[in-house]
This record gives structure tokens, C-alpha cells and sequence, in this order.
């Protein structure tokens, strides 16, 4: 924690939430229409999901996050050239480059920010936030937009039911100032290379071809038992390094994937299931989208308040995962 010139600690806090869904909602008996083989009941009894968004084909990542983007800084009431930080996670770019978050720079007219794309697929927001929280607590930067945003139906292989019922597409964002009180309390981001196969896009663009498999390929079962493992070891450490317990928070919003994650890990965790915000049911997975999507549906409903402490959890691709706390 920096020390500004009247030696008090800078610390980041959220001042606003915004999010988008693109499109009607489509169920899981319209992706049978569609000619997969699935059903309603595989798919609600293994995951939970019941809907989720795709976008229309000229519809953008960085569409969707500057609507997001948009909402959050209206609920902030900042102006977007007010912005000095801009971090988007992503692993659905619109380009190999420029960064989406510079496309959404451009899109919104700022000027000048640090703006930069975070890779780190379903732990993406966690990590943005996380990394934009140090930028702020340094001292270096004042207000910053933070986004998730992921078209994950560009890249679903529609013959493979084990992946292409489980994801959907979205944004969400939050808006980051420097403040007196905290804001963040904690954060933790761990990931482990060595488990890059179990979910992973393994295509390459090279020489004006694409090279390898363009679409996702996921072990699901490994990926199932990893996520499980460490959203309750990320949890434990992240409130331990604020000085506090897991059940001692308010709200808990896990990556939105699977229903039988979210409910093992809250189980685990010693946590009330009324504790836990839930949106994979309408949402499906929605990939650097969904906790961000998830935060913003619980802060305009009214159930997360001014002063709660509230946990944030990623996990996804990389391996990665990691967590964020902080009081609203
Ligand atoms: O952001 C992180 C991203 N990913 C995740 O979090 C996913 C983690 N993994 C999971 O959520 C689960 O492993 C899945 C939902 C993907 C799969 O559930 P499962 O209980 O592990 O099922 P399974 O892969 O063991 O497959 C069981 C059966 C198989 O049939 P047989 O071999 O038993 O006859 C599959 O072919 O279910 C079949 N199956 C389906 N049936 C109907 C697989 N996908 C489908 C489907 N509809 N969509």
C-alpha cells in the first residue's frame, strides 16, 4: 500500500457497475431445435444452465464492453475522458491487435489512459481488477474502467454438446477510483502452466492461415475437480490476508460455470447458498463476463449494500484462478 504526500494509504474503490447481454435469451430446448444433441434435462441437472446470450454476427467483444463500460461509468457519473486506466479482459479480441481495450478506448473518446488487454480467460476480470487495484494503490492512477467481455460463440465447436451448451456471451464492468477508505481489501491471483491442455483454443494465425484448432477443447471432468480445489484455497487465502474469515462475508460471487461447482465450493467454504449471487442458470458461462455480469445484476437489485464486504472468484483456461475482496 503507497503512501500519498499526506501519508495516508490510497486505497480503490467501486463506484460503479455496468453490464450487457446481447440479443434474446436462448434456451436449452432452442439448442436442440438448433440440431444439437442435448436435452433440456442433461443440461439443467449437469450444470444448471437454462439460457444464455449470443451475439448477432457483426456484434463485437468490444461492443458489448463499451455498453457495459457505458452503464458503469453512468452509475459512477464519471465522464470516460476522466479515465487514466483502462484494463479489459478478454479472450475473445476482436484483433490479434490492437487490444480490444484500445478499441473500447476509442470507442468511448479517451484520450491518453494506460490501456491494456489482460489473457487470463474465466479468471480474466479477477485478474483486471486485481492489477488495476495495485495501479490505483501506487499512487500512479486515479479512476479506472475495468471490463470483462467475451463473444465465447465465436469460438464453441457447435458438434461438440460436452462444450457447446455450457457458454454464452456477455460484458460486465466496474469503475475504480482512488479513495481515502477502503474499496479492496485483498487479492490473490495464482495460475499453473503446466495444466494449459485440460481448457485451452490450441490455434494459431500464422502466415494468413489458421494453424491447429480454432474452437474450445475442454477435459471436463479435470477441470471440474481443479476449479472446485481452488476456489475454496483462493477464497480461504484472500480473506485470510484481509484478516478475515470466508463466512465472515456478505456475498460471494464465484465464476458463473456450473451450478455443482458453485454449490461445492460454497458448501466447502462453510457459506449459506443465500450468500452466494447466482447467474450461470440465465447466463451460462460467459467467461471474463460473468463475475463482473453476476456483480453488476446484485448491485442493481439492492441485495449488495454500501459497507459490505463481498468475494470475488475466478477460474478458468491457463490454468488460472484467483480472487478478490472488497468492501462496496
Ligand atoms: O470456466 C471454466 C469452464 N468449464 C467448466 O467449468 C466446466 C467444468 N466441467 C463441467 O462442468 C462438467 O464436467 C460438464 C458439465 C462439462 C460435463 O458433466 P459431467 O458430469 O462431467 O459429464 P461427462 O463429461 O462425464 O459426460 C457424461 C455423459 C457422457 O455420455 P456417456 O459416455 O456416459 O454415455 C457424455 O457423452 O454425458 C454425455 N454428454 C451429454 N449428454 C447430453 C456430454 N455432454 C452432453 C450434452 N447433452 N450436452
Amino acid at each position: 500500500m503507497s503512501s500519498g504526500a499526506n501519508n495516508r494509504p490510497t486505497y480503490a474503490r467501486i463506484t460503479g457497475t455496468g453490464s450487457y447481454l446481447p440479443g434474446e435469451p436462448v434456451s436449452n430446448p432452442d439448442l436442440v431445435a438448433r440440431g444439437i444433441d442435448t436435452s433440456d434435462e442433461w443440461i439443467i441437472e449437469r450444470t444448471g444452465i437454462r439460457y444464455r446470450h449470443f451475439v448477432a454476427s457483426d456484434e463485437t467483444t468490444g461492443a458489448m464492453a463499451k455498453i457495459a463500460s457505458e452503464r458503469a461509468l453512468a452509475m459512477a457519473g464519471l465522464d470516460a475522458g476522466e479515465l487514466d486506466l483502462i484494463v479489459l479482459a478478454t479472450s475473445t479480441p476482436d484483433f490479434v491487435f490492437p487490444s480490444t481495450a484500445c478499441l473500447l478506448q476509442g470507442a468511448l473518446g479517451n484520450h491518453g489512459a494506460t490501456v491494456f488487454d489482460v489473457q487470463a480467460v474465466c479468471s480474466g476480470f479477477v485478474y483486471a481488477l486485481a492489477v488495476a487495484d495495485k495501479f490505483i494503490r501506487s499512487g500512479t492512477h486515479k479512476k479506472a474502467l475495468v471490463v470483462g467481455s467475451d463473444a465465447f460463440s465465436n469460438i464453441l465447436d457447435w458438434q461438440d454438446r460436452g462444450t457447446c451448451v455450457l457458454f454464452g456471451d456477455g460484458a460486465g464492468a466496474v469503475v475504480l477510483e482512488a479513495a481515502a477508505a477502503p474499496g479492496v481489501l485483498s487479492s490473490v491471483l495464482r495460475a499453473d502452466g503446466a495444466q494449459a491442455d485440460i481448457l485451452s483454443v490450441p490455434g494459431q494465425v500464422r502466415c494468413g492461415r489458421v494453424w491447429g484448432d480454432p474452437f474450445l477443447r475442454m477435459e471436463g471432468q479435470a477441470v471440474f475437480r481443479n476449479a472446485v480445489r481452488v476456489l475454496v484455497s483462493v477464497a480461504e487465502e484472500c480473506c485470510r490476508a484481509a484478516g478475515m474469515e470466508t463466512r465472515e462475508i456478505d456475498w460471494l460471487i464465484p465464476h458463473q460455470a456450473n451450478i455443482r461447482i458453485i454449490d461445492a465450493t460454497s458448501r466447502k467454504m462453510g457459506l449459506a447458498r443465500e450468500k452466494v449471487i447466482v447467474t450461470v442458470d440465465r447466463h451460462g458461462n460467459t467467461s471474463a463476463a460473468s463475475v463482473p455480469l453476476a456483480l453488476d445484476e446484485a448491485v442493481r437489485d439492492g441485495r449488495i449494500r454500501k459497507g459490505q464486504r463481498v468475494l470475488l472468484e475466478g477460474v478458468g483456461g491457463g490454468f488460472t484462478w484467483g480472487a478478490v475482496l472488497f468492501e462496496f
